[in-house]
């Protein structure tokens, strides 16, 4: 299974930012990362911009809207992004979700997204206050059974736990590798898993190599393509 290393540029950045692509072949050539996929979501005004670079670097968004065209002023949709050259794009996000996106809104961009060719990263993940109560599992399993459609084609799922997004907190490794255990049992057994939520440079290696953990979705310390290249260079091969 090919790990994905992912960077969700969430609302930051700028169109110059588009060079950051080249800047990240420099820094990490593409003979040097061919067994691993790279994938930058940046805001969805600049995907077009960067989807047309040459570098080999997915391209992804970060939301989409379930239906193919209408009258949903300023949403975009799965059918577009696939127009534009995109390839991934991330759903169900816990920013989301906290702004009222449900887990049958996620189910139905995920469709949608899978129905146009485009890959889902279906993004799940508990609060502090369920993690403490001891729910976390349970929580995780709901969000997966009603925001996973039934038949998709190639998902991703990231386990990314909210009380570690931009906090520079994160779970144990034996809590890591517990989870993504369980959510594995709950998924086939070729759809990659990512964890997300305060991967750094400095941490990524551990998590990175932490069983059926297949790659990282990473926010801030993706801004930077240096911090951005060092997470990728600490995917271990067998
Ligand atoms: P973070 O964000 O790496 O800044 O914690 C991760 C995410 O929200 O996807």
């Amino acid at each position: 299974m090919r790990t994905l290393i992912a960077a969700n540029w969430k609302m930051h950045g700028d169109a110059s930012w588009a060079q950051k692509l080249e800047q990240f072949d420099a820094i990490l050539p593409q003979q040097e990362r061919q067994h691993i996929d790279i994938l930058i979501c940046p805001p969805a005004l600049y995907l077009a911009g960067m989807t047309r670079n040459k570098v080999a670097v997915a391209i992804g968004a970060q939301n989409c809207h379930h239906a193919d065209s209408g009258a949903y002023t300023g949403e975009i949709s799965a059918a577009m992004l696939k127009d534009i050259g995109a390839s991934y794009v991330i759903v169900g996000h816990s920013e989301r979700r906290a702004a009222g996106e449900t887990d049958e809104d996620v189910k139905m961009k995920a469709a949608a997204a899978c129905q146009h060719g485009l890959i889902p990263i279906i993004c799940v993940g508990e609060t502090l206050e369920q993690r403490e109560s001891g729910e976390a599992e349970a929580v995780v399993a709901l969000q997966l059974a009603k925001s996973v459609p039934e038949d998709s084609a190639e998902i991703v799922i990231a386990y990314e736990p909210i009380w570690a997004i931009g906090t520079g907190k994160v779970p144990t490794i034996s809590d890591i590798e517990a989870m993504h255990s369980h959510i594995r049992e709950l998924t086939l057994k070729e759809t990659r898993l990512l964890y997300g939520g305060s991967v750094k440079p400095s941490n990524a290696k551990d998590i990175l190599s932490v069983k059926n953990v297949n790659g990282a979705l990473i926010g801030g310390a993706s801004l930077e393509m240096n911090s951005f290249a060092e997470i990728v260079k600490s995917v271990q091969y067998p």
